[in-house]
């Protein structure tokens, strides 16, 4: 099974679109095995985004993102981190398709509402980055054999 760092981010909460999201990767059949609600450091959410250091956004990204607190977690599921990333949507919400989160509650880059890690490699460094393996809950879903063959 892979993990996958998702972040709801500030937009989400104050919108109150927390619950909306977490039933779409519920409903999906995926395993959230850490949650929690925090508020990001700017020095976590630089260390976070550091590969856009250098992007004209970057100041203005780290304030979003610290600006309330966000939902962080680990979701667990088959290939889940390719699919999370379908489900999230294009960058920019005006060109994510309806029925993804971004094309149905988000209108613009800078409010996008929801990060998902895009790599095998992105997903390792952002779950060790906000969680302790001692925060990441295993356990058997009782209907896996309805979910996967
Ligand atoms: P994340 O899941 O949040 O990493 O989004 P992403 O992988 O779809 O996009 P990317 O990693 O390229 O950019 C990270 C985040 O920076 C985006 O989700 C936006 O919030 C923000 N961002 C990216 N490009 C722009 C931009 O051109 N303008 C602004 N204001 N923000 C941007
Ligand atoms: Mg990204």
């Amino acid at each position: 099974m892979e993990r996958s760092f998702v972040m709801l981010k500030p937009d989400a909460v104050l919108r109150r679109l927390m619950g909306t999201v977490l039933t779409r990767f519920e409903e999906r059949g995926l395993k959230l095995v850490a949650v929690k609600m925090m508020n990001i450091s700017e020095e976590l959410a630089k260390e976070h985004y550091g590969e856009h250091k250098e992007k004209p956004f970057f100041n203005d990204l780290v304030s979003y993102i610290t600006s309330a607190p966000v939902l962080a977690m680990v979701i667990e599921g088959d290939d889940c981190i390719s699919l999370i990333r379908k489900m999230v949507g294009a960058t920019n919400p005006k060109e994510a398709d309806l029925g993804t989160i971004r094309g149905d509650y988000a209108l613009d880059t800078g409010r996008n509402i929801i990060h998902a890690s895009d790599s095998p490699a992105s997903a390792k460094r952002e779950i060790a980055l906000f969680f302790n393996d001692s925060e990441i809950n295993e356990y058997a879903l009782p209907d896996e054999s309805l979910i996967y063959e």
